[in-house]
């Protein structure tokens, strides 16, 4: 076996490891930028040797298989992801695309005034809810984006989440949001797991993921979950919305948990009682929103600002060297173990 042959089974291997542990375990060994880098390599890799691409490989599946125990729920409206910027200059291209793009189809070729929705990007999990008649149907996970996992029972438990909605709403709305775990109750979790000799949960995000995707919603109701709404999907007889924090303050008012935070900045990030990985942007006009549209993966109107990844300090213990199974050394460093990012990091890859 070559030497990228090699690396693409060891890449591939380390690669099924890693979402097991992320998507079964809810525990991660390493954070997502190491992650990201696992997978681009062997993406690179496969680039180059188009001939050593299998079916099974990481890269050609969305995303991991889940523990499959939740019947499957289509989505009528899918549920989208987001682009992303990484810094205020990504962040002002993608505002120009979207000025040009509506200017351009604009008779006058001036694109009309933007205003743009900002909220939190919350990290937790997004599900969606239906509600007919008020009443909550169904609530599913997010899945592939045409496809989740129907999780009502679990959803249920929530107590954020209302059985009923207040009187005037519609025949159907759908609410999309995200379920998370507040940090006092990740804490007093984690207080009384201690208090029991048992192991701590990692983070917050996968514990709210692991909690919500319980075969037994009797277990999901031991833990202490919350919900933000903050986009509606399909929506049958509601009243005539004209802007997304319009629609915002209608979802408030059918009794829906909304956060007050419309606009944030980094420097409050660790005021909150819950954590964000960066801030939404929405061009605020629905109508200005349809005409922008969406790409196969997300909607031209939307971005999400990442806050930048955390970083900790940490001693270095020593410098060993795995060998793989085509011969190849790699080198990677042994840590005092610090926590950063949402898991605790003991070792680290030394690429360069
Ligand atoms: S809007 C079509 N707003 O971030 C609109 N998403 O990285 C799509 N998320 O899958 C979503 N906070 O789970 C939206 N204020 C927010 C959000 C938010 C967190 C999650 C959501 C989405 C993911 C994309």
């Amino acid at each position: 076996m070559n030497g990228a042959a090699a690396r693409i089974d060891e890449l591939r291997a380390l690669i099924d490891h890693h979402d097991h542990r992320y998507h079964v375990d809810d525990a991660p060994e390493i954070p997502d930028a190491d992650y990201d880098a696992l997978l681009s390599e062997l993406r690179a890799l496969e680039v180059e040797h188009p001939d050593l691409v299998t079916p099974d490989s990481p890269t050609q599946r969305a995303g991991a298989p889940g523990r499959n125990t939740f019947a499957e729920v289509e989505h009528r409206v899918p549920m989208r992801s987001l682009d992303n910027a990484f810094d205020v200059d990504e962040l002002r291209a993608w505002t120009e695309r979207v000025r040009r793009r509506l200017g351009a189809d604009a008779p006058s070729g001036e694109a009309p005034p933007t205003r743009w929705a900002c909220e939190l990007k919350f990290d937790g999990l997004a599900v969606s809810l239906r509600y007919e008649d008020g009443v909550l149907v169904q609530a599913a996970t997010r899945g592939n984006g045409r496809v989740g996992e129907d999780v009502t029972a679990n959803v249920r438990t929530i107590g954020d989440v209302p059985d009923r909605l207040a009187d005037g709403a519609p025949p159907v709305v759908e609410v999309r949001g995200e379920v998370y775990m507040g940090l006092t109750a990740f804490a007093e979790l984690n207080a009384a797991q201690e208090a029991a000799g048992e192991k701590a949960y990692v983070n917050p995000r996968n514990t709210a993921a692991g909690s919500l995707r319980q075969k037994d919603a009797a277990v999901t109701a031991t833990r202490d979950l919350s919900f933000w709404a903050y986009q509606l999907g399909e929506v049958v007889g509601g009243p005539e919305q004209g802007s997304h924090l319009g629609t915002l303050e209608w979802l408030d008012a059918l009794g829906l948990p909304v956060d007050a935070h419309r606009v944030a900045f980094e420097a409050t990030r660790h005021d909150l009682d819950y954590e964000i990985d960066g801030v939404v942007v929405k061009v605020d006009d629905l109508a200005l929103q349809e005409e922008l549209g969406f790409t196969a993966r997300a909607p031209r109107w939307a971005i999400a600002y990442k806050l930048p990844p955390e970083e900790r300090t940490t001693r270095l213990l020593d410098i060993e060297v795995s060998i793989g199974p085509g011969g190849q050394a790699t080198p990677f460093a042994r840590l005092e173990p610090v926590f950063v990012g949402g898991s605790t990091v003991a070792a680290a890859t030394l690429h360069n």
